[in-house]
């Protein structure tokens, strides 16, 4: 019996069944985060009571300390707590909002990005992170698309498993690793119509295929916990839901970290129709629920319903042992307090970690558009830099930054004035209406300040100074809020209060840049008819301004690829690069030569901006896909190379991007399918082979039994800039 479980085993002969199913509860004293309706009442009463087992929303020694000495000192077990928080992109140190990171297709960077956050969160009292957040999103009606790494789920598993290691470095028992916990399980990002907790029903085949990779991958990287989603699944609720929890995730994939609810879930499900409180707080421990967040549903009613044979005492023992396997793998029972030695905390917004967001916010950066290689900007330009956002601070963080201080960011002017003489107007709000303000100002701060002057004298006042300019640099779109959690949008175009400043600024005929922050894909059509030259730059967190300023300028030369479509208007959705083929495909864009093909009427079916678009300052040219044989063997392997050339002026990174097309099989595949890819560097004139190796591994799909499986014959293999825009060549491969 190994060392870990006999001091558990002996813990857990001294607990009471009461003292076990405090174990299982996760209060939230409020103060700092909350995103539900209720906080904990008298915790430290309930503390004392052995009716706590871990607590989150907080962070800071002096905040984590106080409640860790009642658990230690005052309990009759002396049972350390666990402390979680919500640290999705950075800690106090804020990084890119996590679909912004997905776009440097950077594991490294990611990876150090969880790395960082760790440091920083553990420095700070904290030894479990709500993250990293994996669910795969088609829908950019849905805020929380924000908080994952986009729509494939290829890219997705690899996002997830880079952070994974950043948090917990393979070692949870050092001093500056935390515990990771996956959410939300699963399918949270399909839910109908991109409205926030809303219904979500699939196929198995489409979950197996496209959504559960990125949840399995993090738990193959050694994720410690995993969050539940709010969704059902089948029909049942994910809290309560047994096939989801225990089958799937215990028995099929060998998880045997702990499962924690998302906020009052296992409540919400008498809302979804489940029953009453015991009924489904019954049904969450039966399912395979260890942790119950925020809704009490365990400490009030698992003993009636244990006394009353309708779960099982084996159910709360199971639970309550995990629990305390994490807290030991933590290190707790060693050392409650030493997440609390305060020893680290000169770590916290250090230069180091702020070089470190710098680059990240730059190389999130992707470039959407430049005619006539406008940007970089000249440095002798005179420039007129106008919008809501461009010297706004309480934005810069972007969602879920809940440690992050605003106040630390560095704003678009700030970043740019040092480099080149710089006008600046606000031109307009970000919205004109208090009301919209009003609904995003969580936590009670308002993050949008709306202008005392009439929007057309802002306007006049804006066009005045860009008439001063060489260029306008246009700082727009959607306010930090109008995405994340409950930030569900119907059009999600920018704003349309800033539509009148960028009319009026595209009329001086002065050349325009478009510098575009969102939290989610846009609709910018029109944009996109009328600027020059668009760089998206998401939310960049602490660094924003500079690491933005370092790319308009060319410091940075941009490379990052969008991990999520940009659909044309919101009727295209859900729209993805990844689709199937109908029995009457439609193959381009174009004139109307056949009506009766899947397509609309009235627009293209193509997006705006494909997955993994992306420009440079400098232009790559692709030679033709070579494949090193024409036939290959069963478990051979395949070579598949393609030259690239820097044709351009500048030094630039370039992701070249693996595709795989199955034609044939006996369930229906999608056009194309990521399978790899690499990051390059290239000077000018500079030109590099890069070669993927190939497996049946890349070949496998779900058939109609839900076996992975590949299947001989023809493929297509496709390598190029983005998923539109390869050369592909053909290859037969043998049983
Ligand atoms: C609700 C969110 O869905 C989840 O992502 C978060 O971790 C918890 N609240 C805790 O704040």
């Amino acid at each position: 019996m190994s060392a870990m479980k006999s001091f558990i085993d002996d813990l857990m002969n001294k607990m009471s069944l009461d003292e076990k199913i405090g174990q299982l509860n996760l209060v939230a004293p409020g103060g700092f985060t909350n995103t539900g309706p209720e906080t904990t009442k008298n915790v430290s009463e309930k503390i004392r009571a052995g009716q706590v087992g871990g607590m989150f929303g907080f962070w800071g020694v002096q905040n984590v300390k106080p409640w860790q000495d009642i658990a230690v000192k005052e309990t009759r077990l002396g049972i350390p707590l666990i402390f979680g928080l919500d640290v999705i992109h950075g800690h106090q140190t804020v990084f890119p909002i996590p679909l912004a990171l997905s776009c440097t297709w950077d594991m490294a960077l990611i990876e150090k990005s969880a790395r960082i956050a760790a440091v920083e969160t553990a420095a700070d009292g904290v030894n479990w992170v709500f993250s990293p957040m994996v669910d795969i999103c088609r829908d950019p009606r849905w805020g929380r698309i924000a908080e994952g790494a986009g729509e494939d789920p290829y890219l997705g598993s690899k996002v997830a498993h880079a952070m994974v290691h950043g948090y917990q470095a393979g070692d949870l028992s050092k001093p500056d690793t935390v515990m990771a916990c996956v959410k939300h399980f699963a399918l949270y990002g399909a839910a109908d119509g991109g409205r926030d907790y809303n219904t979500v029903d699939m196929s198995r085949i489409k979950m197996f295929e496209y959504y559960l990779p990125p949840y399995r991958a993090a738990i193959d990287a050694g994720a410690g916990s995993i969050m539940t989603a709010f969704n059902e699944v089948d029909g049942v609720p994910c809290s309560g839901n047994k096939w989801l929890l225990t089958d799937l995730l215990r028995h099929e994939w060998g998880f045997d970290g702990f499962v924690v609810t998302d906020f009052t879930s296992i409540n919400e499900m008498s809302a979804h129709g489940m029953g009453d409180l015991q009924t489904v707080s019954a049904l969450a421990a039966n399912a395979g629920v260890d942790m119950d967040m925020v809704g009490e549903g365990f400490v009030r009613t698992l003993k009636s319903s244990i006394q009353e044979g309708r779960v099982k005492t084996e159910a709360v023992d199971a639970a309550c042992r995990r629990i305390l396997e994490a807290k030991q793998a933590l290190g707790l029972f060693d050392d409650p307090f030493r997440y609390c030695s305060g020893k680290s905390v000169e770590k916290i917004l250090s230069p180091e970690h702020r070089a470190a967001a710098r680059e990240m916010a730059a190389k999130s950066c992707v470039l959407l558009k430049n005619d006539r290689q406008l940007l970089p900007l000249k440095t002798s330009a005179t420039i007129a830099l106008i919008g809501p956002l461009a010297n706004d601070r309480k934005n810069m963080p972007g969602t879920w930054a809940v440690a992050g201080d605003w106040q630390k960011c560095v704003t678009l002017l700030e970043g740019m004035q040092p480099r080149a003489k710089v006008l600046h107007a606000k031109g307009a709000n970000i919205t004109n209406s208090k009301e919209w303000a009003e609904r995003l100002a969580i936590y009670g701060n308002n993050r949008i300040d709306i202008d005392a002057r009439d929007p057309s004298d802002m306007i006049r006042e804006a066009v005045e100074i860009a008439s001063k300019a060489d260029v306008i640099v246009a700082a727009v779109g959607e306010a930090q809020e109008m995405s994340g959690e409950g930030a569900s949008r119907s059009d999600i175009g920018i704003p349309p209060d800033q539509r009148p400043l960028l009319e009026a600024l595209k009329e001086t005929g002065k050349p325009l840049v478009l510098v575009v922050f969102a939290g989610r894909p846009l609709t910018l059509e029109w944009q996109h008819a009328n600027a020059d030259a668009m760089l998206l730059v998401w939310f960049g967190g602490t660094e924003a301004g500079n690491g933005i300023a370092d790319v308009l300028f060319g410091e940075v030369n941009p490379a990052a690829k969008l991990t999520a479509t940009f659909p044309r208007n919101v009727g295209q959705i859900p729209i993805y690069y990844n689709h199937k083929n109908t029995g009457r495909p439609y193959l381009a864009a174009g004139g109307y030569e056949d009506k009766f093909k899947s397509r609309y009427l009235d627009v293209v079916n193509e997006p705006l901006y494909p997955f993994g678009h992306g420009l440079s300052y400098t232009s790559f040219e692709y030679g033709p896909v070579k494949l090193d044989k024409a036939e290959v063997e069963g478990d051979g392997r395949l070579t598949a190379s393609v030259t690239i050339r820097n044709t351009g002026k500048y030094a630039g990174e370039e992701i070249v991007q693996l595709y795989i097309t199955d034609p044939v099989a006996s369930v229906t595949r999608p056009v194309k399918e990521l399978r790899g890819f690499e990051k390059i560097m290239l000077k000018p004139d500079e030109s590099r082979e890069v070669s993927f190796v190939i497996t049946v591994e890349q070949l496998k799909f779900f058939n109609s039994a839900l076996e992975h499986v590949w299947e001989p014959g023809e493929f297509l293999i496709h390598i190029g800039s983005s998923s539109a825009a390869v050369q592909s060549a053909k290859v037969v491969w043998n049983k």
